[in-house]
């Protein structure tokens, strides 16, 4: 027999296609709408395998119903929608997707930094809302990214990703993480320093570390005001890594120049977000690794995590 999957949104026909042949599957056919909690909590007690997105929480109380459970293939690099201490307790391999989105979203997030400088949405509106009546001399003036430095917070893939493109803009590049890493600071000439010096020394400060509860709200109001009056933040890992009270008025106050946002922490974010009605904020619903050619492989990446569990073999990516 073969075993029962769950998947909690609709992927490509494909990747569908492939789980299909060796699983029972059933899916929340929406690709817009997430699965409704009540939906998922009656889906888990039937199976062996989950592929589930970021946008489901799997904690203890769902994990409790999951008798069957054998994976959650999350397709998503980060995994803090998962309870992952529950899940190992149960005996529950989870798997993220590494790797396949690094340079995708190093891509986007280098954009936003260059966005958020350079005020190009805004720009892009000033035209369009009729405003642009003659060339002036400091009209939507921004910031310079060639020769500034930058301080990447989290040096993983992603960040030394970001790191090496901010090289091309013959940038300085600071970095602060959890470990040194000799190598990276060889390879990409980058400097490791304390968050202090980081966070006062930097132009742009972009924070791509993962949402743990040590980087629960790491950047608040005191390191906000470490920062420099003319700098710039840029998140595109978690929403909680980032106090958005905090954030509001650092930016509303001039405590810094401008901030971009991937990430929020309550996403959808809610329109009547106060960090929304700010002129120096750029933001995005979560796009970073929304590139047609990522997505898929992310989705194929999770489908490979998935059956390779279920056929008894190592997941690639297991976090367990
Ligand atoms: C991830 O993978 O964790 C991103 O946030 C979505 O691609």
């Amino acid at each position: 027999m073969k075993p029962k999957v769950y998947i909690t949104r609709k992927l490509p026909g494909a990747i569908i296609q492939q789980i299909q042949e060796k699983c029972d599957v059933r899916m929340w056919e929406e690709e817009e709408v997430p699965v409704p909690r009540e939906v998922l909590e009656e889906e888990i007690k039937k199976v062996e395998g989950l592929l589930c997105l970021l946008t489901e929480q799997i904690d203890r109380s769902l994990l409790e119903q999951a008798d069957n459970l054998r994976v959650v293939a999350n397709m998503a690099v980060g995994y803090n929608n998962i309870e992952i201490d529950e899940a190992k307790e149960r005996g529950i391999i989870v798997t993220n997707t590494p790797g396949v989105l690094t340079e995708t979203t190093a891509d986007l997030t280098f954009s936003l930094l260059m966005a958020t400088a350079r005020r190009i949405p805004e720009a892009s509106d000033y035209l369009r809302n009729g405003k642009w009546e003659t060339w002036s001399p400091m009209q939507l003036t921004g910031q310079d990214i060639h020769g500034a430095t930058l301080g990447v917070i989290g040096l993983g893939r992603i960040g030394e990703a970001v790191a090496k493109r901010a090289k091309g803009f013959d940038m300085k590049v600071l970095y602060h993480n959890r470990s040194r890493s000799q190598d990276a600071e060889k390879e990409l000439e980058i400097k490791y320093v304390e968050l202090e010096e980081l966070l006062k020394e930097s132009d742009f400060v972009c924070v791509l570390t993962p949402f743990t509860p040590e980087t629960e709200n790491m950047i608040g109001h005191e390191q906000l005001a470490l920062m420099k009056k003319s700098a710039i933040l840029i998140n595109t890992a978690r929403g909680g890594i980032v106090n958005e009270d905090a954030l509001y008025e650092a930016l509303s106050n001039g405590e810094i120049w401008a901030a971009g946002l991937d990430v929020f922490k309550e996403e959808p974010v809610s329109l009547d977000h106060p960090l929304l009605t700010l002129p120096n904020l750029v933001t995005l619903p979560h796009i970073g690794s929304a590139s047609i050619a990522t997505r898929m492989k992310m989705a194929d990446l999770a489908a490979t995590n998935l059956l390779k569990v279920l056929e008894g073999e190592d997941a690639p990516n297991n976090v367990t």
